[in-house]
């Protein structure tokens, strides 16, 4: 059973990503979401829907004895399945100045960005490099490649995801593994939701803000086969911000 892993698959940016994907019914999806039970219930019954599998796998990503714990429950129960897809989506926002920042939303928003992605793709990576093929896909900001004022913690925590794509995308690519990260802009989620959009899209070229499946186009195909020679890129997807 080949499988694909979307952390924060339950809203957003993460459950168009894996609707997108049971589209294409290349992979079984593990929905993995931290704290909201209904909405992974929902995207898992969408996956189904679209007649793909999929299975909800419940785990603070940020929380490494946690995530080893569910996913190494998860492996033994499931032998055969073989994770090709990882897709580090999981991430939250603790805004404010820096002057006024407590250390809490410093720590808390850099564990679930950075963390998270060591904790979930370092689970898997041996398996992906005995499997010889594989496609590691970080999703980041347009904050951490140009920096955002209100963002420090955001900005830093997905600017080290970056740097940490792009090495970890020499260390492995031998062995056909791609590990790329996406920069998406103003994108109307739940994350977004108190954002004014008439008055922001004025800084945005494209006008509006991005939808979820624009994003989940991109990371899709990142995802497959045919993004076989691309590693270790950024790829902003923002509606024109320069970055
Ligand atoms: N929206 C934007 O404009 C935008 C722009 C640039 C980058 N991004 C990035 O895109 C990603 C998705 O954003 P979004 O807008 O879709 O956000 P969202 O609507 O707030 O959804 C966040 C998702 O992440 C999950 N999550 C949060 N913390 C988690 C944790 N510790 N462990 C496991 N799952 C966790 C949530 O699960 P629960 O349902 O359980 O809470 C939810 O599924 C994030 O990394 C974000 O930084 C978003």
């Amino acid at each position: 059973m080949k499988c694909a892993i979307i952390t924060g698959g339950s809203r957003g940016i993460g459950r168009a990503i894996c609707l997108k994907l049971a589209e294409e019914k290349s992979y079984h999806i593990l929905i993995n979401y931290t704290s909201n039970e209904e909405a992974a219930k929902e995207t898992l019954a969408k996956v189904v829907e679209l007649g793909a599998t999929g299975e909800i796998l419940k785990f603070d990503v940020g929380n490494a004895e946690e995530t080893l714990k569910v996913l190494g429950e998860w492996q033994e129960n499931n032998a055969d399945a073989l994770v090709e897809v990882i897709v580090n989506n999981a991430g939250i926002t603790r805004d404010g100045l820096f002057m006024w920042m407590k250390s809490e939303d410093w720590n808390s928003v850099i564990n679930t960005s950075l963390n998270g992605f060591f904790n979930v793709t370092n689970f898997f990576i041996q398996k992906l490099l005995r499997n010889k093929y594989g496609r590691i896909i970080n999703m980041v900001s347009v904050s951490g490649v140009k920096g955002t004022a209100g963002q420090t913690n955001y900005s830093a925590a997905k600017g080290a995801v970056v740097g940490a794509t792009k090495a970890l995308a020499q260390e492995v690519a031998k062995r056909n593994i791609t590990v790329n990260a996406v920069a998406p802009g103003f994108i109307r989620t739940d994350m977004t939701q108190e954002f004014n959009e008439d008055e922001l899209k004025a800084m945005i070229p494209a006008n509006r803000f991005g939808e979820a499946e624009e994003v989940a186009d991109l990371v899709a195909f990142l995802a497959s086969r045919k993004a076989s020679y691309i590693t270790g890129e950024v790829i902003n997807i923002n509606g024109g911000i320069y970055s």
